[in-house]
Order: C-alpha cells, then structure tokens, then sequence
C-alpha cells in the first residue's frame, strides 16, 4: 500500500475478530499503533504477540476520558496520530425487535455504538489536524442498510456512523480529515462463528457470489487501503466488503 508505512494510528476494539487481523496486517505494512480494547488483558497479549512498534491498552470506549486517554497515548508514543480505527461494537445480547428491546438494550446499545464513536471522533480528529490531517475509519455493517427483522438497535446505531462519516469529511475535509465508514458482511471471528452450523456456512456459501465465507482479514485489507496515500482523494463514503451479497450503487 503507498504512503502507509510510518503512519501511526489506533485500533479500539482489538483484542480479537476484525481488530486484532487488522492489527497484524497494519504492523506487517509498518505502521506504529496503539492498539485498544474493553478486554485489556486480551488487547495487551495481540500487540505482545504482534511484536514491535505496537502497544495494546485498556479503553472503556463509552467514556471521554478514556478515549482522551487512548488518544494521548498515541502522541506520546509516537508523537502523531494519523488514522483512527473506531472498530468496536457490542450490546446486541438483547437486541430482540422494536416492539420488545428493553431500555435497557435500547441505551446499551447506542452508548457503545454510536456514542463511542462520537467520543473516538472528538478526540481524534484535533490531535490529526495537528499535522495536517488524517483518516477517521468507522466500523460499520451491512446490518445498517439490509433492513433485518431482528436486531434494531445494531441496524440503527451502525447506520448513525454513516451519517457520522459524513459530517465529519465535509466538516473538516478541506483541513485533510477523511473520513469513511467499511459495512463488512458476515465475517468469520470469533464472535461470529460460535452461532454457526454447517448448514448455515453452506447457505452462505450458496448466496455468496464470491464463493466463500469472509475473514477478518478481508477487512483489514480495506483499512489498510483507507488508512494509506492510495486513498487521498477518498472521503465520505461506505465502502461494502461482503463478497457481493449486498449490491449497491
Ligand atoms: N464479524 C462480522 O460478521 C461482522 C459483520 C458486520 C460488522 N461487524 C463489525 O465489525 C466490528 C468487529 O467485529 P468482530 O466480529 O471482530 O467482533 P468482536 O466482538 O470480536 O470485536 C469487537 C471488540 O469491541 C470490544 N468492545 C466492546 N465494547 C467495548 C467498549 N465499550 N470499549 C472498548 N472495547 C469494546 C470487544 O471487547 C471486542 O474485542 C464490530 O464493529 C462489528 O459490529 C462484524
């Protein structure tokens, strides 16, 4: 990927799945990164794994101070931020339908999936204006735009990010903010594969017109893109990794 070695960015949300694959891929293209996440001692043993240039650190992602904290950590690492990756996400336990999710899920969920992010932005983007710029790359879903019958809430708040995306590269596109959002498709983590069946994987597999089921790092090449100089001119949008389930314009 041009211009991504040297960059220096953080990933919350990494102790396993999307984040922890991206993490790896990054750190192979030669990017320092602080990487985060709820689980701390999780998060701590990918980057100890991972190896240099790579520092993992315990972040509760729904607090201002502890995304302030994340954010500080990177500049007194590395003395720059140059992308943020907001991959976290969570609350879906009770997520049932509009008619029955408690207020309880109902807050949950837009505190870790939508505020979150919100916070990550807030803190983020000051400290990347300070050399000129930066990228914001949200995680969101193909949830957001596919209209299930379960799960509102993750629909609901993974399709704020969009909007949030957007806001923020008009606001501060013209001072070198990009910012975009990736909808993956189903994606083979952890999270993710402890639900499936074989039956499930091959009806996947059918509907799938790239002919098989998606991994992590299917993700991780896209950040790795959004994160790069390839990917100067490219702000403001929502970038589809599913291998064809969902086709849009
Ligand atoms: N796997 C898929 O099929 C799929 C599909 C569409 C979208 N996504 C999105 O991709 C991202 C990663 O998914 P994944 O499958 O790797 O899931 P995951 O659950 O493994 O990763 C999410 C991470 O966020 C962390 N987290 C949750 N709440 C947090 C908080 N308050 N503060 C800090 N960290 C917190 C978790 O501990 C976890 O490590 C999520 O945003 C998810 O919604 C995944």
């Amino acid at each position: 990927m041009r211009g991504l070695k040297g960059k220096v960015g953080i990933i919350a949300g990494a102790a396993r799945g999307i984040g922890a694959a991206t993490a790896e891929r990054l750190c192979a293209e030669g990017v320092k990164l602080v990487i985060a996440d709820i689980m701390e001692d999780e998060v701590k043993a990918v980057a100890g794994r991972i190896g240099s240039d790579i520092v993992g650190v315990h972040l509760d992602g729904t607090q201002p101070s502890s995304q302030e904290a994340l954010v500080a950590k990177a500049l007194e690492s590395y003395g720059r931020l140059d992308f943020y990756h907001s991959n976290l996400a969570g609350g879906t336990g009770e997520d049932s339908n509009a008619v029955d999710i408690t207020d309880e899920a109902l807050d949950n969920s837009l505190n870790i999936n939508i505020k979150s992010h919100v916070l990550a932005t807030r803190y983020a983007v000051p400290a990347m204006l300070e050399t000129g710029g930066g990228s914001m790359i949200y995680t969101s879903s193909g949830s957001a735009i596919s209209g299930e019958n379960q799960r509102p809430a993750y629909a609901m708040t993974k399709n704020a990010i969009h909007a949030l995306s957007r806001h923020v590269a008009r606001k501060w596109g013209q001072k070198g903010i990009r910012a975009n959002v990736i909808c993956p498709g189903l994606i083979m983590t952890e999270a993710v594969s402890q639900f499936m069946t074989e039956k499930h994987i091959e009806g996947i597999k059918r509907h799938t017109p790239s002919h098989r089921l998606g991994q992590p790092s299917d993700i991780a090449g896209m950040v790795a893109f959004l994160a790069s100089d390839d990917a100067a001119f490219v702000n403001g949008q929502a970038w589809h990794v599913n291998g064809g389930v969902i086709m849009r314009d």
